[in-house]
Formats: structure tokens, sequence, C-alpha cells
């Protein structure tokens, strides 16, 4: 699975090149374009990201055009064995991108030229950028949604490895951010693994909807010529031809989706990394991050600061503004094709990047964390974090709920104003708050049973929790299994 382009950024042509190369849309122009319009169109600085799969589109298009005798099958052989040979320069980095040539697909063209002459001229036959570059962004955004699927899966399976180890490790769980009631460091954990495999499952989903190849939709009315998109549409791993040329090459909602899940999965991963950045606090002290994911202050000696997950946390923004930036590109605009459109790249690039590398440097923190299981159990053990389960217990002798917590209510604030522990109390005492209390507080709640008592189906029991544990395991074994086949398959592609 190749890397996407880094998110650092690509440095932007400098300027215009030497005036020496000749548009290929040449022939309708007298004049030269302006250095500034040159540099301003120029896409080629982020779209060679798209070099691989737009020469695995030529490669398919050339064989289908000789398949329909468009072009002789020496005419083929010369096409292919030169995009070929491309591919090898853009992968030994020794490919000479030209910004005045604006884009990959004329860059990629007109090396063709120098490199086998006028005949590549004849691969352009029956297709515009339109089609291309509209193609071009479902193969990118389909192995990258398999690839950001992947990672989603890889920081699931390390979550649940640390929660297995932390069945017995109970902590607050919080509500407001005040103390709730206690829960397992597993459960904790494993609510990241739920809300993980939905997102993960929106990436997956969305391969669904990339069947369809705009190839042959030309610039957006098809074309004259005899072309087989069946053909092209196949040997591409698309389910067939797209059915509306013009949809076709206007339509971006493939790159929106992914922009949207990415944006969804940041989110949950801002917020997991949240709790990194709180836990490892003196104030928390739940988790104290590895050295080699932790990092020190400039200035004071004594820090040691999560910028990990601040920075997952912070990027949670670009990747929410990468979707805003290209909904609002495409907010009104007319059908079909606008130069517009050429703004979908940078933004799913810069998610799939940044997405990929916080999913990998989040599997690295979890995965090596240190739990201070102590100081969890400490901040567990607050008796008030049971007022519930006195409720309950109420409810469970005929009360009415509102009036167990009506009472309880007032047994809790007692017990703050009074500086009472709440187990320390006799039956008789808590008969002062309702008749209905049935034994001492000792006997009617405890920490073990608040966890014990709630074996319901999603709850913290320790049975419920070590099931949960192990379907969720089975989930993440088959997922990756099947993005495994999924990437074999792609390979036997022609
Ligand atoms: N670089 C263009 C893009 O990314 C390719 C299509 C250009 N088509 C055109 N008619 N100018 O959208």
């Amino acid at each position: 699975m190749p890397k996407p382009p880094s998110s650092s950024g690509e440095q932007r042509p400098g300027g215009p090149s030497e005036g020496a190369s000749e548009k290929l849309w040449g022939g309708r122009f007298s004049g030269a374009t302006d250095p500034t319009v040159e540099r301003f169109t120029a896409s080629v600085h982020f779209d060679k990201a798209l070099a691989r799969y737009d020469l695995r589109l030529s490669t398919a298009h050339a064989r289908m055009l000789r398949r329909q005798q468009l072009i002789s099958p020496e005419d083929e052989t010369s096409i292919v064995d030169g995009l070929a040979e491309i591919g090898q320069e853009i992968e030994a980095g020794t490919f000479p991108f030209d910004p005045a040539l604006e884009d990959i697909h004329m860059n990629v063209e007109a090396r063709l030229r120098e490199r086998i002459g006028a005949v590549a001229g004849r691969l352009h036959t029956g297709r515009s950028r339109n089609d291309q570059v509209a193609t071009d962004l479902l193969l990118f955004l389909r192995e990258m949604s398999a690839a950001v699927e992947r990672g989603i899966h890889e920081l699931r399976g390390v979550l649940v490895e640390r929660a297995s180890e932390h069945i017995d490790t109970v902590l607050p769980g919080y509500t407001h951010l005040q103390r709730a009631q206690p829960v397992r460091l597993a459960h904790h954990w494993l609510a990241f693994v739920e809300m993980l495999g939905r997102d993960a499952d929106r990436f997956r989903d969305q391969r669904d909807r990339i069947a369809r190849s705009p190839l042959g939709s030309g610039a957006l009315a098809g074309s004259t010529l005899g072309i087989d998109r069946d053909d092209t549409a196949r040997a591409l791993g698309f389910l067939g031809p797209s059915l509306n040329s013009m949809d076709a090459v206007a339509s971006r909602d493939a790159a929106l989706e992914f922009l949207a899940s990415g944006a969804i999965a940041m989110v949950h991963l801002s917020r997991l990394a949240e709790e990194l950045v709180l836990w490892s606090t003196a104030e928390f002290g739940f988790v104290e991050l590895a050295d080699a994911y932790s990092t020190g202050s400039s200035l004071m000696p004594q820090k040691k600061n999560p910028d990990v997950p601040e920075l997952v946390r912070g990027k949670s923004g670009r990747v929410i503004g990468n979707l805003v930036a290209l909904l609002t590109t495409l907010k009104g605009l007319p059908l079909t094709y606008n130069r517009d459109l050429q703004e979908d790249k940078e933004p799913v690039f810069d998610t799939a990047a940044t997405l990929r590398d916080s999913l990998e440097v989040m599997a690295g923190a979890v995965a090596t964390l240190h739990v201070h299981a102590a100081r969890m159990a400490e901040a567990a053990d607050d008796p008030l974090l049971l007022a519930t389960d006195f409720a309950e217990v109420l409810v469970t002798e005929g009360v009415p709920f509102r009036e167990a917590h009506e009472a309880v209510g007032k047994l809790v604030r007692h017990c703050v104003e009074k500086q009472v522990d709440l187990r320390t109390m006799t039956r008789t005492d808590l008969a002062a708050f309702h008749a209905s209390f049935p034994a001492d507080a000792s006997e009617l709640a405890s920490l073990e049973r608040a966890l014990e008592q709630r074996s319901l189906v999603g709850g913290t029991a320790r049975a419920t929790v070590s099931e949960a544990l192990e379907v969720a395991r089975d989930d993440v074994g088959r997922s990756l299994a099947a993005l495994d086949a999924e990437d074999s398959d792609a390979e036997t592609r022609p």
C-alpha cells in the first residue's frame, strides 16, 4: 500500500519554466500563458501523488484502444512500455516534473512523447483529462480508504490488547467530567474500540460506492469513437462504467465521503487523545506516556509533555477543515467539470496522510503507556460513586425511582456535610432517609457489586466485559483478514 503524500505540504513551484514546454492544448492559442497564470493553475506539485493511478489508467486505456482497433498493436506496445518506463522514473525520483505542463496527466503525456515520439499522441484518443482525473481520484480513494481502514483496525487491536490487561483495573467513569460510576479500564477502552469500529465501517462501506469507472465519459458527453468502457472499467477493478457521463466528470461525493468519514474518525481520535493528555496530568495521574511518545520542554527540565496526543487533538482541526473546504467548493457548482474541481485533491491527500499518521502514533502511544492502576483505584474508591446503586436498592424494594433518587440525594448531602462515609451507615441510620432500606449500607452496595450487578448487555460485569473483549478481538482479526484478501485481489489485477 503506498504512503499518501506527506502532510507537511509540498513546495509550490517557484516560477514558470523556461517557456520551453509546448502546451498540449496549444493549437487554439497564439499567445503564451502569463507566468503568474502558469503558477496559479499548476497542480503537478501535488497531483503527482496520482501518478501511479494515472499510469495504470493509461495502460488499461491503451490496451483497450488496441482491442478496439483504434491503435495498432505496435503503438500499444510502445505506449505501454513507455508508460512503464515513466513509472520507473517517477519511482526513482528522476521524472522531470514541469509546472508549465500544469498537471500530472500532461506531464506524463509530454514525457511519453519525449520517449516514444508522435505515437504518444494516440494515447489521449477517446478520453479527456476530465474523465481521467475523476477516475484517478477514485482509484486513489479506493486504496486509501482501505489503508485508513487498516490503520483503524490496527489501533483497535492495540486497544483490545491493552484492555485485556486491565479487566480488573477499576476507575471512575465520568459524566460532565465529574466522577459518576465505577467502570473497568477495559470497558472504557472498549468504548473507543466500538467507536473506531464504526469509523472503519464507514471507510469500508464507501468502497461499495466507488464501483463505477468515469473513464470514457470524455470531457462531459462521452465519445464518438468506438471505445469499450466495460473493458477499462474491469481492468481497473471497477464493477462497470459509470452510467451518466455528466455525473461522472462533475461529481466528487466519493471524495466528500472520504473526508467526512475522516473527520469523524479524527474527532474520535481527538477524544482518545484528550483523555491521554488529561490522564497524564499530575492532577489525574492515571497514566504515564512512554518516553518514546513524549517530548520535553526546552525551558523547564522537569517537563514530560504529551505532545503526541496534543497534536492528534490539534490536527483534527485541519481534517475537519478539509471536509468543509471541499463541501464549499462543490456547493452551487454548475455541471459539469469546472476548474474549481482541481481543489478536490489537496484536502483529500492531507486528510489521508494526517489520519494515517495519527492512527499510527496513537497506536504506539497506547501500546506503550504505563497505567497507574493504584491511582485509578484510589479515585474509584469514592462511596458517592455508589449513590445510584443505593437508589436502585430502594427501587428493588418497590419504591418509585424518583422517590428513591430524592431520598438518596438527601442521604448524599448529609454524608458530604457531616463528612460521613456512606458505606459505614447502619440500617437505622439509613432509615432516617427512607424506611425501605433493607440492610446496613455495607451490605447494600460496594464497588465490586456496582460493577458485577451490571451484567446486562453492554455493562460493566467482569464476564460481560471479558466477552465483549473476545468479540472485539475477533472482529479486529476478521476485518484485517478481509483487508488482506482485498489487497491480494488488487494485486492480481492486470
Ligand atoms: N488538473 C485538473 C484537475 O485536477 C485536470 C482536469 C483539467 N481539465 C481541464 N479541462 N482543464 O481537475
